[in-house]
């Protein structure tokens, strides 16, 4: 089903909402009214029927206890290649998930993340996906040489295993949200498993500085 299909939206405005970034049914239904308002310029009313317009199509948020179950055998498991860290997450880092890692600077978070772009990559019976992966490096820290001492430990080919890393560089927190959706296409096109973002915070904390710009950031 494409936004035209949507009872009540014409090709004017499903141009409108195309141009603004909301492509896709899912984007409009969580979208809030003034938001669509804003980017769009279309009217109040007219965003209101259409982001309910996109929720009655979605039937979003039900499931039957059954259908959850299913859904989680297809969950995986991508070892952090720490036995002892695997342990403590039950396997390792879940896919249909989002994991926060958070520590004080220089406790390897970044670390993490870089052997993760590896183990990510790993067969299935290995604690891989055998997927590519999604780097969105905020600090400039991602560095091509680390990941080839850790596919070198694993015995991967190096090239390879950085020829499956899409590197993007947010330069600032709107550049930053600007690649995190345009990640959407990248994700489809190349079956991107794990999408890590390092750092989530930096750029937010710098550009929404002090206490009066709390409710922005
Ligand atoms: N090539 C390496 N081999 C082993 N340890 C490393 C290597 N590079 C960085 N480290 C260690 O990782 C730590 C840096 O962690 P990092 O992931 O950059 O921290 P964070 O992102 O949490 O600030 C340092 O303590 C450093 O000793
Ligand atoms: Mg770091």
């Amino acid at each position: 089903m494409d936004i035209e299909d949507l009872p009540g939206v014409g090709d004017v405005t499903a141009e409108k909402l195309r141009d603004s970034g909301y492509k896709s049914i899912e984007s409009i239904a969580i979208a809030t009214p003034t938001e669509i308002k804003e980017a769009t310029g279309i009217g109040e009313s007219s965003a209101i029927k259409v982001i309910n317009a996109a929720r009655d199509s979605l039937q979003m948020g039900f499931m039957t206890g059954l259908e959850v179950l299913e859904k989680r055998k297809a969950l995986q498991k991508i070892t952090t290649g720490s036995n002892a860290l695997n342990e403590l997450l039950g396997g390792g880092i879940e896919t249909q998930a989002i994991t926060e890692v958070f520590g004080e600077f220089g406790c390897g978070k970044t670390q993490i993340c870089h052997q993760l772009a590896v183990s990510a990559q790993l067969p299935i019976d290995k604690g891989g996906l055998e997927k590519t992966v999604f780097y969105l490096d905020t600090e400039n820290t991602f560095r091509p040489e680390r990941i080839i001492q850790m596919a070198e430990g694993l015995d991967l080919d190096p090239e390879k295993i950085l020829g499956n890393i899409v590197v993007a560089r947010a330069y600032n927190s709107d550049h930053q949200m600007l690649l995190a959706e345009k990640a959407e296409e990248i994700i489809k096109e190349k079956d991107i498993g794990l999408i890590m973002v390092d750092s989530l915070t930096s750029h937010f904390r710098s550009d929404y500085a002090g206490r009066g710009m709390l409710s922005n950031r």
